[in-house]
């Protein structure tokens, strides 16, 4: 086809769209490449520059993150629907490199929630939290109090989540732009899941939950987060780093089974 634009045209049309934000050009819709390997081999069709017509990209306002994972995740009235609002969720760049979405295990019912840090290898590749070596030594812990994830009544049982529910790249530490755009989420799932207490599992998840870190100082202090009690405790992956932790995470361990027995 024909292009009726001049150069001068075909300028000022590029400077408009500069002048709107475009960065990039690309398509209004995604182009599977995977679908085109013959194309790409081929040698290229012959092409009068000129005549190509510029991708005039929609005007659209700039999407915020963070004010669009408020929307999705209030407006999520269940869990599945909460799990389904994140794996719609497109604004944080760790999905595209990770295998699965990893949102929960357990029971929602259970009166303890567990809040970790973020999904390692194995829990990418089966798609459930804690289930590599810190998460064995994480149950473990919770079984010498009488608490697990395969329970099945609320006082006996565990119900585990990460702030986020995928897995970043050599299991880097998620940057404060990735925290902040999950912590909705999590928020909302601890209204949803409505534990009596929760636990905030390392330094990530104290950022998240109480928007600071220093678990060697926060530990074991009781505290407010997302509107219900918070034990922060060392992580399973600390106490495998450094045995001699695992005194306190005991004396953590005795203090949560003191406050679900209604003692402390
Ligand atoms: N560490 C976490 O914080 N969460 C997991 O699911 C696994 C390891």
């Amino acid at each position: 086809m024909e292009s009726t634009l001049t150069p001068d045209a075909a300028l000022a049309s590029l400077a408009w769209q500069i002048e709107l934000g475009a960065t990039e050009a690309i398509g209004d819709a995604p182009v599977n490449r995977y679908d085109l390997p013959d194309k790409a081999a081929k040698p290229a069709a012959k092409t009068d520059t000129a005549t190509v017509t510029p991708v005039i990209p929609t005007p659209q306002a700039k999407a915020d993150p963070l004010a669009e994972a408020e929307r999705a995740a209030a407006a999520a009235p269940t869990l599945d629907a909460l799990r389904a609002a994140l794996a719609a969720y497109p604004h944080c760049d760790l999905r595209r490199g990770a295998r699965n979405l990893v949102f929960c295990d357990g029971i929602p019912a259970a009166r303890l929630m567990i809040i970790g840090e973020a999904p390692g290898r194995d829990e990418d590749i089966q798609g459930k939290p804690f289930v590599g070596r810190a998460g064995q030594l994480l149950d473990r812990m919770f079984d010498a109090i009488g608490l697990s994830r395969g329970a099945e009544t609320p006082g006996a049982a565990l119900y585990i989540s990460n702030i986020l529910p995928w897995r970043p790249p050599q299991n880097r530490d998620p940057n404060a732009d990735e925290i902040a755009m999950m912590r909705p989420f999590m928020a909302r799932h601890v209204e949803l899941a409505n534990p009596d207490v929760v636990v905030l599992m390392g330094n990530i998840s104290c950022e998240a939950g109480l928007g600071k870190r220093g678990i060697t100082r926060l530990r074991g202090q009781w505290m407010q987060a997302y509107g219900k009690p918070a034990l922060p405790m060392f992580h399973p992956a600390y106490l495998l780093r450094n045995p001699a932790a695992k005194r306190e995470a005991w004396a953590d361990l005795l203090a949560l089974k003191a406050r679900l027995a209604g003692r402390a």
